[in-house]
């Protein structure tokens, strides 16, 4: 798939799904960690190139193309900033920034390297997620009424992300950020949210371990979303549905299935490659890359943003009380 090799920034949970997505697509890795045994560690495990315990070191290399940022949230704008000062194209986890003076930096800088930035938003590259688009898009739903997309559980979360700074705020900029991204791929771009937090279940972390929102969508169609980290025994089974004057689709949150339900019968499909979108998502950054900046990208940055956007008037929301227009 084209020269050079991918830096992967921090070695944690994520990287190791970028990681097994550029073995599968044959994209040369570099690991780069804090700890130069946790990069060796990670070489080892996905046969990478090479491996280095500094950030700065590793996009310095002459073999390095591209970049994904596997950082904490606070850690999105320096670590960008430092691969594209390095000539690097990016590929930055989601949320893309804390804050949209950060985003702007982030767009700003790439446009100014001339370098392509995408936003590892997986959900954009999900089949199953990807399928509920096109029905929804050929009429197959019928005009859209109300989307109901809910992703509760519970869990523990430590270190970086119990803190309010490198997390920017609590469970909907981290995991929810992947349904808003949903309601606005859905069903068009957010204009106002109402959004209400409860009690905290999980005490220890700064950032809200719940919420939901109801979200005023084009045409009058509403949404409602739900995400919550501080709800023990709800059902691992959670879904997200979209309600049309014609069908009803529900789509399996991880992807495994779609099913569309209404006056015209009953259809279902179910997924089983690349489930979570990695490949997909992969694959059209380094296609992105290969072709320059000429084209549209999926995922830019300006995409990253906007989901950003509904998440901070969400915040402002529950700070202020009342019903926030989104800041485009
Ligand atoms: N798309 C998805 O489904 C998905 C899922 C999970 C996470 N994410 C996103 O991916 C990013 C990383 O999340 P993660 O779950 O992989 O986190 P993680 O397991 O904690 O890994 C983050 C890595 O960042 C590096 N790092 C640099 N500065 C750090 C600091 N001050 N404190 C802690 N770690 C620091 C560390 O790597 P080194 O020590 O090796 O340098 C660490 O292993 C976040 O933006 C998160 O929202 C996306």
């Amino acid at each position: 798939m084209g020269p050079g090799a991918l830096v992967i920034i921090g070695c944690g949970w994520i990287a190791r799904r970028h990681a097994a997505a550029a073995r599968r697509l044959g994209i040369p890795l570099v690991f780069a960690s804090r700890d130069l045994g946790r990069a060796r560690a990670y070489a080892k495990r996905f046969g990478a190139l090479d491996a280095f315990g500094s950030y700065e070191e590793a996009l310095g290399d002459p073999r390095a193309r591209a970049a994904v940022i596997c950082t904490p949230h606070d850690r999105h704008l320096p670590d960008t900033l430092l691969a594209l000062a390095r000539g690097r194209h990016v590929l930055v986890e989601k949320p893309m920034a804390r804050t949209l003076d950060e985003a702007d930096r982030l767009i700003a800088a790439a446009a100014a390297a001339g370098r392509v930035l995408m936003v590892a938003e997986n959900f954009h590259f999900m089949p199953a997620f990807r399928h509920v688009r096109s029905l929804v898009a050929t009429g197959r739903v019928g005009d859209l009424r109300e989307l109901h997309l809910v992703a509760r559980g519970f869990r523990r979360h430590a270190g970086w992300r119990l803190a309010g700074d490198p997390m920017g705020g609590g469970t909907l900029i981290d995991g929810g950020v992947h349904y808003v991204h949903n309601l606005r791929a859905w069903a068009g771009e957010v204009r106002r949210v109402f959004a209400l937090r409860p009690p905290q279940t999980i005490t220890d972390m700064a950032g809200e371990d719940t919420v939901s929102l109801l979200a005023e969508l084009p045409g009058g169609v509403v949404g409602f979303l739900s995400n919550s980290l501080g709800t023990p025994g709800v059902p691992r089974f959670q879904s997200s549905r979209v309600m049309g004057t014609v069908a009803t689709c529900v789509a399996e949150n991880r992807g495994r299935f779609v099913a569309l339900h209404g006056t015209r019968g009953f259809r279902f499909w179910l997924f089983r490659r690349d489930l979570r979108g990695h490949e997909g998502m992969l694959g059209a950054f380094w296609r992105a890359i290969a072709r320059g900046l000429a084209g549209p990208l999926e995922m830019d940055g300006r995409e990253g943003r906007r989901d950003l956007a509904v998440v901070l008037a969400a915040y402002r929301s529950i700070a202020e009380g009342r019903p926030v227009d989104v800041q485009c």
